[in-house]
């Protein structure tokens, strides 16, 4: 059968963009690499698409064979419209992300046909086209005997071959974030966790890290992160990164600070069983903020950033938290127990308290912290809880670019109240009306741990996995916001100390 045979043969696809036409009736528009592919085959595919019939509507495919020898298989695939920027309706830049979507459906019309190799198309904007083609093809195979076939993109022309690798680079770093949170819970524990972390970190010189084991984390009298690890049987670990990009070693870093429950069942507050296994994504701030770190040292960031995560299962045994337990944070607070699953709070706590030992220019912390942060905002972006709208407005900018969007929510002293009101402690790990404002009320729970001028608390629950609501990433767990965390980090290494 000839075509079956064509695509065995060929090595190498190409994915091409097409613009739809500013007037409905008007032609498709090429990109740059569009024209200079249609004169190649002098004409023939500007002819062959008009006979497909009306203009590629935005996402859409069509798929040419034999055009030309060296690329035996072309997909071109609809960018939506010319000039789309920054919409601010969407707080996004929708040219970027109509790149990002239409390059990843192409690459994965190429994985289909099994081809290794795809050429693509920088469609005006090389690091979003890199990022959609990475992040696209991207899928958790580890545990398959029969795995997707490897196709690795490449750019197509020579021009900005800079901006494209930086679009690999992000898209990588999201992807050991993907797969960090996608690996099954008895494959990624805590000690495994650290321990990829420090791998992917080993070749560079100017990073440090430290894998704190469970004696260090008591002397540390880190008594709330402690008494959720005590009901497993897999041990602690701290993790703390030190990367020093900065122009001096003891310039004032930024520290990231990531949940790390490698698995959360909730503890004596046990979770219902259907949908439980998804709570092997329950390290996804501390996945994203190492990833984020991993990225900055692969791009050379010129700053300071210090990464904590505490790392642990949340776990029922004769061992664990029981409902009213009192426990003792690092900065002497007590917390009263009610409910053993809001356990992420707890690591966060002592975690938060250690951030302010390297004097920070800010904290930033991510966590899978929420089931109400699902309910408030869905995955169409992380919450943002800070006290900070310099912090605010470096995290927002870096957002609108990466189509990872934030969205700031309250720190209202309204919610204070309904944390501190608690019987036998100084706060309790619950809000007392229950469910009412519950990401409000789990954030004003952190900033009881907080002194520095300039925190932010990222609710990552809502944009924790994917559906198919990004149309880049496949289903999954989407390592969302890494790529906004490093675009932050990489504006701030832009802001010489200004925090004001
Ligand atoms: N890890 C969960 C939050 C979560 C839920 C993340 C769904 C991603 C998807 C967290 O530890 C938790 O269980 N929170 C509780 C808090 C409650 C007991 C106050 C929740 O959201 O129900
Ligand atoms: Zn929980
Ligand atoms: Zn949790």
């Amino acid at each position: 059968h000839k075509l079956r045979w064509i695509h065995r043969a060929a090595a190498t696809g190409l994915v091409l963009g097409i613009y739809s036409s500013e007037k409905d009736e008007g032609a498709a528009q090429f990109t740059r690499a569009g024209d200079a592919f249609d004169r190649l085959v002098s004409g023939k595919l500007r002819e062959l698409l008009s006979l497909c019939g009306p203009p590629l509507k935005k996402g859409k495919t069509r798929i040419f064979h034999g055009l030309h020898q060296d690329f035996p298989s072309v997909v071109i695939v609809g960018l939506g419209k010319k000039n789309a920027g920054v919409n601010d309706q969407e707080n996004w830049n929708e040219g970027k992300e109509n790149i990002r979507a239409a390059v990843a459906v192409g690459c994965r019309q190429i994985q289909d046909l099994e081809i290794p190799c795809v050429e693509v198309d920088p469609c005006g904007d090389a690091q979003a086209a890199a990022e959609g083609a990475v992040l696209g093809l991207h899928e958790y195979n580890e545990l398959k005997q029969k795995k997707k076939p490897v196709v690795t993109p490449q750019l197509h022309g020579s021009a900005e071959s800079e901006a494209w690798q930086k679009g690999v680079t992000y898209a990588e770093g999201q992807n050991l974030a993907r797969y960090l949170m996608e690996a099954p819970a008895n494959y990624i524990t805590p000690i495994k966790f650290a321990e990829h972390i420090e791998q992917k970190l080993r070749s560079f010189s100017n990073v440090k890290v430290h894998i704190r084991p469970e004696s260090w984390i008591a002397t540390q009298e880190m008594g709330a992160f402690l008494s959720v690890a005590k009901g497993s049987a897999e041990p602690p670990i701290f993790l703390e990164i030190h990367y020093l990009g900065g122009a001096n070693t003891n310039d004032s870093p930024l520290v990231f600070v990531g949940k790390g429950v490698t698995f959360d069942s909730g503890g004596i507050s046990l979770k219902p069983s259907s949908g439980m296994d998804a709570m092997r994504a329950d390290m996804g701030g501390a996945a994203t903020v190492c990833s984020a770190i991993v990225t900055a040292a692969a791009l050379n960031l010129p700053l300071n950033i210090i990464g904590l995560a505490p790392l642990c299962e949340n776990m029922p045994s004769g061992k664990a938290n029981k409902p009213g337990d009192v426990v003792r944070a690092k900065n002497g607070k007590t917390i009263q127990v009610d409910n053993t699953d809001a356990e992420g709070r707890l690591l966060l706590a002592d975690a938060l308290c250690y951030a302010h030992n390297f004097k920070p220019r800010a904290i930033v912390n991510a966590a899978t912290l929420t089931g109400a942060m699902d309910v408030a905002l869905g995955s169409a972006a992380t919450g943002v809880f800070t006290n900070s709208s310099w912090l605010w407005t470096h995290l927002y900018e870096a957002s609108v670019l990466t189509g990872d969007r934030v969205w700031r929510m309250p720190l209202f002293e309204h919610y204070k109240k309904q944390v501190t009101d608690c019987p036998l402690a100084d706060l309790s790990n619950i809000g007392k009306y229950s469910r009412a404002g519950g990401a409000c009320t789990a954030a004003a729970f952190l900033k009881e741990f907080v002194t520095a001028s300039h925190w932010a608390h990222l609710d990552i629950a809502g944009v924790m996995s994917n559906k198919d609501e990004v149309p880049y990433l496949r289903k999954g767990m989407a390592g969302r916001p890494t790529r906004t965390l490093v675009e932050f980090a990489a504006r701030l290494s832009q802001d010489s100390h200004n925090t004001k």
